[in-house]
């Protein structure tokens, strides 16, 4: 995606703005209500804003709220695009280009996963503390735009190490309990194999999920704080003795709803720089 496309939907938005986001949120499936608790909200729906993709699955929806969360100025996606909707990456990670040229300075990613780590357990929230792209491909293939960022980006802070601190603190300070782990970016839309879980496993992997890897990708090559958080909505694939349904997911998140709004509400409220 051009700068030029960058700018034009960033500036649409802008027009119908009055103060300026500093803090991007992904929201991810099932976990959309955290929209709801933002104040003075602006939506703007993704089909009305210029060379933004529109969302298919069911579970997100698909626009932009923006206003104020916890005192900060935020922006924030009710529904994310999947590469296995079949967006390219490009168009996966547009919305973060467009939020960090509308001034935002750190992102909070949310979604839900699928716990590896056998010490999990659904329900869990799980900082994230670092991904494998698993998915085959890379969002910043093609010709860079050194004005967006470096070439060869260093991604070994992609998470930021001060935010994962703090986000602890945070779950402690409130009385929860989170899980840190790494999270592994997988295509879908199919569900692994219990073989497959057993690799993911084997190279270190604590969660399992079909988003969030592009995402955070762009963000680091733009220069964003990341902030990664996973809801274990199921166990993978061959830990439990049951099958996987989307239905499960959205059943879990709903389940978890209050603490992971409490958590990232505190975390909002408390974050530096943002
Ligand atoms: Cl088990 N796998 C993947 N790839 N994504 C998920 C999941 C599992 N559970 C929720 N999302």
């Amino acid at each position: 995606m051009d700068q030029v496309s960058i700018k034009e939907a960033s500036q649409f938005i802008k027009e119908k703005l009055s103060k300026t986001p500093t803090l991007g949120l992904i929201l991810g499936s099932g976990l959309g209500v955290l929209g709801e608790e933002i104040e003075n909200k602006t939506f703007i729906s993704y089909k009305d804003i210029p060379h933004f993709p529109e969302s298919t699955v069911s579970g997100h929806k698909g626009q932009l709220v923006i206003g104020t969360l916890e005192g900060k100025q935020v922006i924030a996606m009710q529904g994310r695009f999947h590469f296995y909707e079949g967006y390219s990456m490009q168009q996966v990670t547009f919305p973060v280009r467009v939020m960090k040229q509308l001034g935002i300075e750190s992102i909070i990613v949310t979604n839900a996963a699928g716990g590896i780590n056998e010490s999990f357990e659904p329900g869990d929230l799980m900082i994230i503390t670092d991904h494998i792209n698993n998915m085959g491909t890379n969002p910043l293939i093609g010709p860079n735009d050194d004005e967006l960022g470096a070439r060869f980006p260093d991604m070994s802070k992609v998470y930021d190490p001060e935010y994962i601190q703090f986000a602890k603190n945070c779950a402690n300070e409130i009385g929860i309990t989170v899980r840190e782990g790494v999270y592994v970016g997988n295509t879908g839309p199919v569900y692994e194999t219990p073989a497959e879980v057993r690799m993911l496993r084997t190279v270190g992997g604590d969660a399992v999920g079909m988003s969030t890897v592009p995402e955070v990708t762009v963000a680091g090559h733009a220069g964003l704080r990341v902030l990664g958080i996973s809801c274990i909505s199921n166990m993978a694939a061959g830990i439990l003795d049951q099958p996987l349904t989307h239905q499960e997911v959205i059943e879990t998140t709903e389940k978890v709803r209050e603490d992971f709004l409490r958590f990232v509400k505190k975390i909002i409220s408390d974050l530096p720089n943002s």
